[in-house]
């Protein structure tokens, strides 16, 4: 039986997640002439790309006319640690310069030279200057515009809609189930295709970048429960800097274009410790290797008050500072009674950044399972095991536009849909059973214990006796799960979205610590003090399954023109190990 406040949608195609991947991807749709729906679990105007402050890559060469999309393609993928697909790699580059031309077409207000040319700045192991930005608000910038031309083409949109499950038959996704956050009414929403935009898992660590109930890792959990595989998902990005007080505020980014602009790390005896780890690059070395640096002076006792160490940039001048990086500026000032421009950041690793995920085909994004797309911080293969700052914004409108067109041309082929009526059931026995449960736990408590284990046993540096009783708290976290108390109130749904959250985490945090048992060798963001060298036989991706397996997959090699620019085949590990 229906749910009494059930209701039922349709669309050519459903587009879940309403960032600047899905974003795209619904406007490449509207632009085709394709009927879209577009959902989100969160208003459209504070979607998680809000938060990305730095920027976003295009070889434009308006400031270093020596850039090349090769050049770019290739520091991607060495920066990777060759875990990346060179075909996403080469396709995400070549690409990128058309993404930014239709920003700016759409209206995108980015920082611009006197003479009119776009303004690009340096991020950590870029070759060039190929950053482009909007002060510190890029994401914001990108996500209005992305917000305005949507509405403009007349995509339908509906906020606060949590999808619960994919709905498939016989390996072909036909809609979504979910419910309204703000007033429970049930979703049945019937779709030829459907793109999985719904972001990463990084909020499942204790400090984290993201905010609450924001990359819980419930697209993991859609994908995997629909039939997908993920990939990778051991190879989170720590950022190297987050905030670390007040510790209401720890975790919140501390853009990389402080140091961008020129910011400089200390540790607490004033020493410019990147001198140690990366003398040439300094404070844009790559993020693994400064989020390694920075833990490793806050372990050796060598940080701050509040165990982090010190990021100044007030040797700047005060008007640049206020210009290029206003939101910095701001969040000091409200959340650590700061003024940056006369006094030093206190910062430590915050986890950022998913760069593993569900398994796609590198150049279309297709899932596993038919009709089924998946892109931005879900998805995988671009980043490798260590993802350059910048990079993810220009996937997320890269492929956003790439799975619009796959999921429209799959669409138009389609003959007949099927409509899996014990599919639409067991997703809605699903949401009546958690809304039945009366039991002695709650979904919060829960999560921050699975943040917690994961902050202690798989964080920055792990080792397999870490990994193995981070797996046996999980268990421990589970079996208390199975004994939840789910009670929304007048104030809305929100405790059910809660319970779906920690679902998502617990699939999302078993899936990081087994594959992170499994890569033993140390490898980007991925450090292992058991394993500490790279190991050539793991040069490949781990791909997990639901049931459990993990198997190892190879990745081809880039294009000749890319090879020759990118170098030998191992990188070199000095510097980026613990001392
Ligand atoms: O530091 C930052 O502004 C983050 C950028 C990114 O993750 O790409």
């Amino acid at each position: 039986m229906p749910h009494p406040d059930e209701r039922r949608t349709a669309a050519a195609v459903l587009v879940i997640g309403t960032g600047a991947a899905g974003l795209r991807a619904a406007i490449e749709l509207a632009e085709r002439g394709v009927q879209v729906l577009c959902v989100g679990k969160r208003r459209r105007d504070d979607a998680h790309t809000v938060l990305a402050s730095g920027g976003i890559n295009a070889a434009l060469a308006t400031m270093d006319p020596e850039d090349t999309w090769e050049q770019h393609a290739a520091d991607t993928l060495r920066e990777s640690y060759w875990l990346a697909d060179p075909r996403a790699v080469e396709l995400l580059c070549r690409e990128a310069p058309a993404a930014i031309e239709d920003l700016v077409r759409y209206g995108a207000q980015f920082d611009r030279e006197d003479d009119g040319r776009l303004t690009q700045r340096y991020f950590g192991a870029h070759r060039w200057r190929r950053t482009c930005f909007a002060g510190d608000y890029t994401g914001r910038e990108i996500q209005r515009t992305l917000v305005r031309r949507a509405a403009e083409l007349g995509v339908a949109m509906r906020d606060d809609v949590y999808v619960t499950r994919l709905l498939v038959h016989a390996g072909r996704v036909f809609g979504a189930y979910g419910f309204d956050v703000e007033d429970g009414t049930r979703w049945v929403i019937v779709a030829d295709a459907v793109v999985l935009a719904a972001g990463g898992h990084t909020r499942i660590w204790r400090r984290s970048s993201s905010r609450r109930d924001e990359n819980t890792g419930d697209a993991m959990r859609l994908a995997a429960e629909a039939g997908c595989r993920l990939r990778d998902m051991e190879l989170v990005q720590f950022h190297p800097t987050g905030m670390v007080s007040p510790e209401e505020s720890a975790g919140t980014l501390v853009t990389e274009a402080v140091r961008g602009e020129g910011g400089i790390l200390r540790n607490a005896a004033g020493e410019r410790f990147m001198e140690r780890y990366d003398p040439e690059r300094l404070e844009l070395s790559t993020r693994d290797r400064v989020a390694l640096a920075i833990y490793t002076e806050i372990a050796q006792g060598r940080g701050t008050e509040h165990g982090g160490v010190l990021l100044d940039i007030s040797h700047l001048d005060r008007d640049l500072v206020l210009r290029r990086l206003p939101r910095m500026y701001r969040q000091f000032i409200d959340l650590a009674m700061l003024d940056i421009t006369s006094g030093a950041m206190e910062v430590a690793p915050t986890a950022h950044y998913s760069m593993g995920g569900v398994w796609v085909d590198p150049e279309t994004h297709a899932t596993d399972v038919e009709g089924l797309y998946a892109v931005g911080e879900c998805a995988s293969g671009v980043h490798g095991a260590n993802r350059l700052g910048g990079n993810s914004l220009a996937e997320a409108v890269v492929f956003g536009r790439v799975v619009g067109a796959e999921a429209a041309r799959w669409s138009a082929q389609l003959d007949v849909q099927a409509r899996d009526h014990a599919a639409i059931a067991a997703a809605r026995d699903e949401v009546d059973e958690l809304l039945d449960r009366r039991g002695e736990e709650f979904a919060r408590p829960l999560q921050r214990a699975v943040r917690d284990l994961m902050a202690e046993c798989g964080g920055v540096v792990r080792s397999d006796d870490g990994l193995r009783e981070g797996l046996a708290r999980l268990d421990e976290v589970a079996a208390r799960a199975r004994d939840l108390e789910v009670r929304p109130d007048i104030a809305g749904f929100d405790d059910l979205a809660h319970a779906s959250d920690l679902h998502g985490s617990l699939l999302a945090a078993r899936a990081t610590l087994e594959c992170a048992r499994e890569r033993r060798e140390t490898r980007g963001a991925h450090n292992r003090v058991d394993f500490p060298e790279q190991d050539p036989a793991l040069r490949a991706n781990l791909v997990w399954t639901a049931d459990g397996t993990i198997a190892a997959e190879s990745i081809p090699g880039p294009s000749p023109a890319v090879a020759a620019l990118a170098g030998g085949p191992e990188l070199d590990l000095q510097g980026r190990l613990l001392e």
